[in-house]
């Protein structure tokens, strides 16, 4: 497979999935969706068992492209939501168990990614936020759906009405991750993980995933939809555009409440 925007390490039954554009933080924009897709379709061809996604550099991924968004209308703005949520719920629908192994800043989209995830471990060094609200927009890519299932409604309404930012120890309480690790053993923990998953009956592994899933935790193709036409109409508004333009410009947005 020829990839830009992903690095792909095969092992026996199980594959590291790494974020390889460091230099731009990772930034999810619709290459990396489409890539990402079809990723998701090679696992499956090859009966992976467990995949670990991570970042390389800095980041786990620091967000949706806010360059690539305050160039779209409320349309397009819809359908590349439409597109993240489709990716992503493809992860939550995917035979193999994702473990996400958070090394650095998971924000906005990128903390999507790991919440699509089945399993989040994070580095002590790692950063979680929604930070939409503070560029007009909100949540795009399935998290005002995943995290008030995975956090409870009460922090998800905080992170999300607030944008700030969480630290590992904070996710860890609020069950956001399972286990917070000093940054050089986050790897080779998610590897243990990935090799003990890889280890057990695949058909067996996909069966528990989606009787999981089928509990109430899971994410629907019509919740996505959903999240769509509300994250498009806030390209609709003056706050979103405004939003989205200071961020570019490196300034404070000035939002007129319309
Ligand atoms: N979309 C587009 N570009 C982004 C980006 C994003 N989500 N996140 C970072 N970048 C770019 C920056 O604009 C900068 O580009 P430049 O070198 O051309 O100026 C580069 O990545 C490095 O980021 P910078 O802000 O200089 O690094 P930093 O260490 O000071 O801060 C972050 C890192 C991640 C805290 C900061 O970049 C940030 O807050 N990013 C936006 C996060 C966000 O709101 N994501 C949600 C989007 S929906």
């Amino acid at each position: 497979m020829e990839l830009q925007c992903f690095q792909i390490t095969m092992h026996k039954g199980w594959a590291l999935l790494e974020m390889a554009r460091p230099d731009k933080l990772n930034v999810i924009d619709e290459t990396v969706l489409t890539e990402l897709e079809a990723i998701l379709q090679h696992f499956k061809e090859e009966q992976v068992k467990a995949v670990v996604v991570t970042g390389q550099g800095r980041a786990f991924a620091a967000g949706a492209d806010v360059g690539a968004m305050a160039e779209m209308d409320s349309q397009e703005a819809k359908q590349f939501s439409v597109l993240g949520n489709k990716v992503f719920q493809a992860i939550e629908d995917h035979p193999a168990v994702f473990v996400a192994a958070v090394n650095g800043y998971a924000l906005g989209g990128g903390c999507e990614l790991a919440l699509a995830c089945d399993l989040r471990l994070a580095s002590e060094k790692a950063t979680f936020a929604q930070p939409e609200i503070n560029l007009g927009i909100i949540p795009g890519f399935g998290g005002t759906q995943r995290l008030p299932r995975i956090a409870g409604a009460a922090k998800a309404k905080e992170w999300i009405f607030t944008g700030r930012r969480f630290s590992a120890q904070e996710a860890l309480q609020a069950g956001v991750v399972s286990q917070v690790l000093a940054p050089e053993e986050l790897l080779p923990a998610a590897a243990a993980l990935a090799e003990e998953l890889a280890g057990k009956s695949g058909p067996i592994l996909t069966l528990a995933k989606r009787a999981i899933a089928a509990s109430g935790t899971g994410v629907s193709p019509s919740h996505g939809e959903q999240e769509a036409n509300f994250f498009g109409k806030c390209l609709s508004t003056e706050d979103g555009r405004e939003g989205l333009r200071a961020f570019v410009e490196k300034r404070d947005p000035v939002f007129k409440d319309r």
